[in-house]
């Protein structure tokens, strides 16, 4: 968990000394374009620097107040007069940024300036749902507004880099870290992918609005073995190509400006010392131009991989195309002597320092290295009404309603309600992890949006349980930050308060879910159902024989078969952000309809994982009769909730499936149609998700794969036509020999609410 110690930042007078750190050699370059402009400046720069200030340039230090690794730097002032510092992280607002940045361009030889770099994951101040949440939304014009906020408030105060999107393809959710992604299709995280890096690079980096973005973390981090953090990829390149690169070359391809290569082993090479992961399929293959920073204290880790002492792994990762080493300092420490030995050469710096240098120039930090600290900007957009507005609107679009018998939501504010569950009045948790700049009391819970749109007297509350009540557990997360606390009341004590308050009411709703400390980095998980003392209270509150109504926050998909079976109504809320608990309250009471559907299959069972819709056939698919079938003796193959899933208060009818044409030839387009109805009482928002399945291929294909979605608002009665084109270049996949192409022969094309309900139709592509 990430916290922000002011106490650490140094008060410094606000001075705006215009500082044009480099002379550019003008008068040569007024002619030229822009790129020669540049590179005659990075030359200009580069002759006069020693092998020393270049290698400084590839390092990236961590300011200290905030850590996210056993290291944290140090005497990092002296070091940036000493131009051994490219770049920082973990320092924000106008003051703090100023202060280094004032270091570097008045005070070190060459007067070069600094990156300031920051994890703004899923907003920076003004705090969205957690990406997982947000990728729930299938709405990328969304999520591009709330990446476009994220950075208008960045670089007002003094960032300039982020290291987001975090598109690693998510399969397993015992790894706590899909809450910082998209889930586990390739396609819609390809989709998001772009529409982050849009969102954070704006139109153009002369902005000073605009923050480079960093995709990460590259690559295939989603896959670590048994959904433990930092552990072992082993993995066919067919599968990489087909289902885990992809949203990283997307992120390319929309220009990302930055990678950060993973901490995982990739086939016995580490990401960061990865050479053909790098420099061939990064650079050559997708001509990536942009700077590649490691993950913290990555190219030190690989000591402990077992590559080598901390020269040979620098070595490594200097050759496999790194260029900056974020906070482990082996560049500068091992750096020039392994160029002077000949281990690595000198063009290979040269290399990296002349992207580092790039990176400041196109944000125009060469001009004005105090671009991005403005205390009116600062003062404009931070937490603005516009951006606070924007955190409802992504909370409410990003929830996924998984159940709701009997159509007990929405509440009526007419009957008695009880509100039991220690998230109710819980502030602390809504911002989830990865929210380091967001000041999660200046969010809403639900007790307080609850009063301010009703008056909560009206409600009967109570806690019910503790949100954990494993003293030595808590006793770990506390110690990262994560304020968890234990009631003075027992456990029984709490339970029976809660039952007789539930005994009162018409209906129950039980906030539960995990402490948001409990996803997010290296916070995995064995067992994902509902934390233990948390399923007695539900499971008490169920005995009162009261309709129940489920609330979750949490940041993985959870194990819930009892729930499902049990439990009459239940809303996915992830960790929804600074106005979580508005939006809660609007969707619980109807103001506001659910429209989420799921980007990551929610399982029965642990044993079930990995689990996901894109998955291959085997040679005996499943068949309840039969033995000798690719199944389990004590749960079904199937997922509780499968890839797409997510109901709606209305309900929606597909019909009319049809195809232009039986056949597609290359050079043509096929146009899929379907109609939707809105069959419910509510107007209502629903995803039209478009899959396809190649029925024969030279290697083995998908069950179904997504190729399309589009989202219709209706009303009650009303229904739409939707129509999506397919050519043969959605159809293309890569075969045994990374060959990307579309394959003749014939396809199945579905359409419909979720992976598992869709209609289906065939057409034949043919050359
Ligand atoms: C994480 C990255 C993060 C970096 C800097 C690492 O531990 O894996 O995602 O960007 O720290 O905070």
């Amino acid at each position: 968990m990430k916290h922000w110690l002011p106490s650490l930042l140094i008060a410094v007078q606000l001075c705006a000394v215009p500082v044009h750190a480099i002379e550019a050699p003008e008068s040569k370059v007024q002619s030229t374009s822009a790129s020669q402009k540049m590179n005659s400046l990075v030359d200009t720069l580069m002759r006069k620097m020693t092998l020393d200030e270049k290698i400084g340039q590839m390092n990236l230090l961590s300011i200290g107040f905030d850590v996210t690794g056993p290291v944290v730097s140090q005497g990092v002032d002296e070091k940036i007069k000493s131009g051994l510092v490219g770049g920082v992280f973990n320092s924000y607002t106008p003051i703090a940024v100023r202060k280094l940045q004032q270091i570097a361009v008045e005070q070190s030889r060459l007067k070069i300036p600094l990156l300031f770099g920051y994890d703004v994951i899923h907003g920076h101040r003004t705090i969205f749902p957690i990406n997982l949440g947000l990728s729930c939304s299938w709405d990328p014009e969304l999520i591009e507004r709330t990446a476009r906020a994220a950075a208008e408030e960045a670089s007002a105060d003094g960032l300039n880099w982020t290291y987001s999107p975090m598109v690693d393809i998510t399969r397993d959710p015992r790894w706590g870290r899909v809450s910082e992604g998209s889930g586990e299709d390739p396609y819609l995280g390809s989709v998001i992918a772009k529409a982050m890096v849009r969102g954070y690079q704006g139109s153009s980096y002369d902005k000073p609005d605009t923050v480079l973005a960093c995709v990460k973390h590259y690559a295939l981090y989603g896959a670590a073995e048994a959904g433990r953090d930092y552990n072992t990829v082993d993995m066919s390149p067919v599968k990489m190509y087909n289902d885990y690169l992809p949203p990283y070359k997307a992120a390319v391809d929309a220009g990302v400006a930055t990678v950060m290569t993973s901490f995982n082993d990739i086939n016995g090479v580490p990401a960061t010392a990865n050479k053909w992961l790098i420099t061939d399929v990064l650079r050559k293959q997708w001509g990536f131009k942009g700077l590649v920073a490691t993950d913290y204290t990555a190219v030190n880790e690989m000591v402990e991989h077992g590559l080598g002492d901390e020269a040979k792994v620098t070595e490594l990762a200097m050759n496999a195309g790194v260029d900056m080493d974020m906070v482990g300092e082996l560049f500068v420490k091992h750096g020039a002597d392994l160029v002077k030995s000949g281990r690595v050469s000198e063009a290979q710096i040269d290399a990296a320092c002349r992207r580092v240098l790039e990176a400041k120039y196109k944000l125009g930090l060469f001009d004005d290295p105090y671009r991005f600290i403005s205390e009116k900007r600062n003062k404009e957009q931070l937490m603005s009404a516009e951006k606070m507005e924007l955190s409802k609107e992504a909370s409410i679009k990003s929830m996924v309603l998984l159940k709701n018998s009997n159509q007990v939501l929405p509440l009526s504010a007419q009957t008695k309600i009880a509100f039991i569950g220690p998230l109710v009045k819980d502030k602390r948790n809504l911002i989830g992890s990865w929210s380091g700049a967001g000041d999660w009391q200046k969010s809403t819970d639900i007790w307080q949006a609850l009063d301010t749109k009703f008056g909560a007297n009206k409600f009967l509350y109570a806690k019910g349980c503790n949100i954990l009540d494993d003293t030595a557990l808590i006793e770990r997360l506390n110690r990262d930050g994560a304020l968890l606390t234990r009631d003075e009341k027992t456990p029984q004590d709490m339970i029976t308060e809660a039952v007789q308050t539930a005994k009162q009411a018409d209906v129950v709703v039980a906030v539960l879910g995990e402490p948001c400390s409990m996803s997010g980095e290296a916070s995995c998980r064995s067992n994902i159902g509902l934390l233990e003392n948390q399923f007695e209270l539900l499971k008490a509150l169920k005995q009162t024989g009261k309709p129940i109504v489920l609330v979750l926050m949490n940041g993985r998909p959870l194990t819930l078969p009892w729930e499902n079976a049990n439990i009459d109504a239940i809303l996915e809320t992830w960790f929804g952000g600074t106005r979580a608990g508005e939006a809660i309250v609007d969707t619980l009471f109807g103001d506001a309809n659910p429209s989420g559907k799921l980007t990551m299959t929610f399982p029965y069972s642990v044993g079930q994982i990995p689990i996901y819709y894109n998955a291959k056939s085997t040679g005996r698919p499943f068949d309840e009769k039969e033995k000798y079938r690719s199944k389990y003796l004590d749960v079904s193959n199937s997922p509780l909730y499968p890839f797409g899933y997510g109901l709606s208060y209305t309900t929606f009818a597909y019909s009319d499936l049809s195809l232009s044409s039986s056949t597609l030839k290359p050079s043509e387009a096929l146009t899929v149609t379907t109609t939707v109805k809105n069959t419910g009482r509510y107007p209502g928002v629903e995803t039209v998700q478009l899959y396809v399945r190649d029925l024969v291929g030279s290697i083995t294909r998908p069950v179904k794969e997504l190729k399309g979605f589009q989202k219709v608002e209706l009303k009650p009665g009303e229904e739409k036509t939707i129509s999506f084109k397919l050519t043969s270049d959605d159809l293309r996949f890569y075969d045994s020999d990374l060959k990307y192409a579309a394959e003749p022969g014939e396809f199945q094309v579905f359409c419909g609410t979720d992976s598992n309900s869709v209609k289906a139709s065939k057409f034949t592509l043919v050359h």
